[in-house]
């Protein structure tokens, strides 16, 4: 694996220390590479009006966003799964809109990983040009 992947799997780790998780007790983190070398982390925020959760994913990517890194290299994400911590259909949906190349690097604790692009992880996604 590209030493730069290594390094978003490491950073998405240390996120995930920092998850706010209460009620599931499942902590996530996540970490993208932006165009211009920056990386952004971000870790599950749950809240007693469950429905209200964000994953670790879209915090990272928000984060990115909101402070003008807007380019996506590459995005990890990391769990205590049993196999490479899968992000959900909603973060995809997200993912999706800024590529549909992006390689999303999925990764455990026991250091088993897996990557796709999100093209392959949401085929036919809804996308800006559908709204043409
Ligand atoms: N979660 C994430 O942070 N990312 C995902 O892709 C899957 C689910 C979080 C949301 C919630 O806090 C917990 O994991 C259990 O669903």
């Amino acid at each position: 694996m590209k030493e730069e992947f290594k390094k978003l799997i490491k950073e998405a780790e240390k996120a995930r220390k920092r998850a706010y998780t209460p009620y599931s007790k499942f902590q996530v983190g996540a970490a993208v590479l932006c165009a211009d070398g920056k990386i952004f982390t971000g870790c599950n925020i749950e809240n007693a009006s469950f429905g209200l959760a964000v994953c670790a994913e879209r915090v990272a990517i928000f984060k990115a966003i909101s402070e003008g890194s807007t380019k996506f290299e590459a995005i990890a994400v990391i769990g205590d799964t049993d196999k490479p911590c899968s992000p959900c259909g909603a973060c995809r949906q997200v993912i999706s809109e800024f590529g549909e190349d992006i390689p999303l690097i999925m990764a455990n604790l026991k250091g088993d990983f897996k990557i796709k692009k999100i093209k392959e992880l949401l085929p036919e996604a809804f996308g800006k040009n559908d709204l043409l």
